[in-house]
Order: structure tokens, then sequence, then C-alpha cells
């Protein structure tokens, strides 16, 4: 692909990325609001984004086979987990904001098990088919990841059990 249209076709893919992302949100905003119609149509719509973004990642040539696609996944995680959060996080300090302080400390925790996760998924495609997997647990509140049970209490936001989501 010639570099202009390449640089065109991603801001395209990070564009369709967050409508993808701002319409979901919406959409469980309008579902806690009683509005189940809306929260269908900005359901669906943030499902074509998907789709508009897949297909610009797809021409990019950005997906790979799973191995591939776990060691781009690890390199994220890790530069989340080793510069982007640290350096943002203290920022949020310095600047006495408290909100953000939170939310970058709850992502900054969850991305160290993912990297985590993604790199024991990496090891075990590399020497067979599919990774053994149990049941992972994920906190609704603040992305904490756990694989296995969920615990009574979220160890990062202190959310009780029923707030886990399973997959
Ligand atoms: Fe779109
Ligand atoms: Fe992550
Ligand atoms: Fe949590």
């Amino acid at each position: 692909m010639r570099k202009m249209t390449e640089s065109n076709i991603s801001a395209a893919f990070a564009g369709e990325s967050q409508a993808h992302m701002k319409y979901s949100i919406y959409s469980d905003k309008a579902q806690r609001e009683g509005r189940p119609n809306i929260a269908r149509l900005f359901l669906a719509i943030a499902y074509a984004e998907r789709i508009h973004a897949t297909n610009h990642y797809k021409e990019l040539g950005h997906i790979k086979g799973a191995a591939d696609n776990l060691q781009t996944a690890i390199d994220g995680e890790t530069y989340e987990v080793e510069e982007m959060y640290p350096a943002f996080n203290n920022v949020d300090k310095l600047q006495e904001e408290k909100g953000a302080i939170r939310s970058t400390e709850w992502a900054w925790e969850s991305e160290k098990v993912h990297a985590g996760m993604y790199t024991k998924a990496k090891e075990a495609v590399l020497s067979g088919q599919d990774a053994a997997l149990g049941p992972i647990h994920i906190c609704e509140i603040c992305g904490w990841t756990v694989e296995g049970e969920a615990p009574d209490i979220c160890p990062l936001c202190k959310a009780k059990r029923d707030h886990f989501r399973k997959f």
C-alpha cells in the first residue's frame, strides 16, 4: 500500500475504532436510562463501525495468525505497563486529578495481568493448537481480570463478586 493511502486508512481505522467504542458505551448508558431502542440503535451501529474498522485493519495487513497476533497484543500491553501508564499516572498525580489517577491505576494493574495471560497463551499456541484456559472473569467496574473463579471482592476496586462478568 502506498504511504499516503496507508496513513489515511490507518486514521480511518482509529476513527472507526473510537466510534465503535463510543457507541457501545452510549448503548449501555441508554439501557440504564430505560431507553432500549436507543440502546439497540447504538449497539447496531457500533457493530457496523466495527466492521468498517475490521476492513481497514485487514487492508493494512495487520491481521495475522494467533501467535503473531498474541505478540502484537503482548507488545501493546507491555508498552502500557512499562511506559504509558506509569508516565500518565505521574502526570495525574502532579496535577492532582483524582479521577484520572484512579482510572489509570485500574487500567495499569489490569494490563499487567493481560500481558501475562497473553504471554502464557502465546507459549501454548507455539507448542500446540490452542491454549488450555479456564473461565475468565472481568470486573465490570475496573476491568480487573482473573483466570478461574471470580474473587468475593475485587482486589483492585473492591467491587463485590456479582460485578464480575464471565467469559
Ligand atoms: Fe463507519
Ligand atoms: Fe489490556
Ligand atoms: Fe474491580
